[in-house]
């Protein structure tokens, strides 16, 4: 049996949407081929080794009962379990970090699993932290060729220094309505639409908030089109889903309020000719940043032009029984289950 170390929790604000996507993987995964050793690091960023039920995770209150605490040894580069004086290593041959946004889905975790020298699911270092960065990303994707929407960076020390130039700056390059979002986030935090010169300044000192670092990008009015993939060397693609909402766009609200009126719809409901187009854009873009194991790659379909663009690519997509990575791979009869087993195969692969 392949011991597996499935570590939730985290230092970012989705630690607890990385708690959700942990009991719901712990729910999932067979127990008869994979040995399960939980690991939750707590928002202070302390890693706890965990024995007991699954569903206090998802309430929290599993770190009352987590004792043994994992302490890094450099010298071995191993996490030694101080009451035991076994290693990270002694107990697990595999682990899958089930973490969202910084220091979990940005390759701070995947660095601490490579120097340690355990086998992990999901991207490598670099494809982590490249897909953390909504802006690295875009300027790769461009470069490869890829369809993506018009961007520009700016750092909180401009803003704070001269509003009114980076607001100048910006007017030259953009019309109203822009997007302005922290590079370096997820989960729509910080995102925000601005209509006019009033509202950029604000979106644009909510978004620094995050991330010093602030993407502005022209808006697309489009239908948001997401495609899974899955492998190593040669990726596949799932089907193409759909996600629609009554608002405005697709903020935190819309997608985490079970009330909001959000649909995933797969297939999606476009002609067979763009779901393959969107399918080997999500191959290309996957290659393009670097992206190992399993990923979704999320598109805008201009709704003028019929074009897709490349919003941005998710190392490590949310998981529960309502998330659409699930149910992309489900349309093509993968189902939860054995997608997970994947996951962990690929992690084993040379
Ligand atoms: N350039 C844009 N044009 C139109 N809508 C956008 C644009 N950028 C973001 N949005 C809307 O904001 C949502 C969140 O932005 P996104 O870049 O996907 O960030 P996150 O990583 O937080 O999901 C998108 O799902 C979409 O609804
Ligand atoms: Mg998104």
């Amino acid at each position: 049996m392949t011991r597996l170390a499935i570590i939730f929790g985290g230092r970012s604000i989705e630690h607890e949407r990385s708690l959700k996507s942990a009991v719901s993987v712990l729910s999932a995964i067979d127990r008869t081929k994979y040995e399960i050793v939980k690991i939750g690091i707590t928002k202070e960023g302390k890693w706890l080794l965990y024995d007991g039920p699954v569903e206090l995770i998802g309430t929290g209150e599993w770190k009352d009962y987590a004792e043994l605490k994992l302490l890094a040894e450099p010298e071995k580069y191993d996490l030694q379990i101080l009451s035991s004086g076994k290693t990270l290593k002694d107990i697990a041959d595999a682990a899958f970090p089930v973490m969202h946004g910084p220091y979990g889905e940005d390759g701070a975790v995947q660095g601490v699993l490579q120097m340690i020298g355990i086998p992990y699911v999901g991207c490598k270092i670099l494809g982590s932290a490249v897909t953390m960065d909504k802006a690295i990303t875009k300027a790769l994707l461009r470069q490869a060729g890829l369809p993506v929407g018009e961007w520009k960076v700016y750092y909180k020390e401009e803003i704070e220094d001269n509003v009114s130039k980076v607001i100048a700056d910006i007017e030259e390059s953009f019309k109203y309505p822009v997007f302005v979002k922290p590079s370096g986030y997820g989960a729509s935090i910080g995102v925000s639409k601005a209509n006019d010169r009033e509202a950029l300044k604000n979106s644009l000192t909510e978004a620094y908030e995050f991330d010093r670092k602030v993407i502005v990008e022209e808006y697309i009015d489009s239908r948001e089109i997401q495609v899974g993939i899955l492998g190593n060397i040669i990726p596949m693609a799932s089907a193409a889903g759909e996600i629609s909402y009554p608002g405005e766009f697709c903020d935190y609200h819309t997608k985490f309020s079970p009330d909001s009126g959000i649909q995933r719809s797969v297939p999606a409901q476009i002609s067979p000719e763009k779901a393959t187009e969107a399918k080997s854009l999500a191959i290309a873009a996957s290659r393009a940043v670097d992206l190992k194991g399993f990923g979704r790659v999320d598109f805008f379909l201009e709704k003028d032009t019929e074009k897709l663009y490349i919003n941005e690519v998710n190392s490590i997509p949310a998981f529960a029984d309502e998330c659409i990575f699930i149910k992309l791979w489900e349309a093509v009869g993968l189902d939860y289950t054995d997608l997970l087993d994947r996951l962990v195969g690929y992690a084993l692969e040379k």
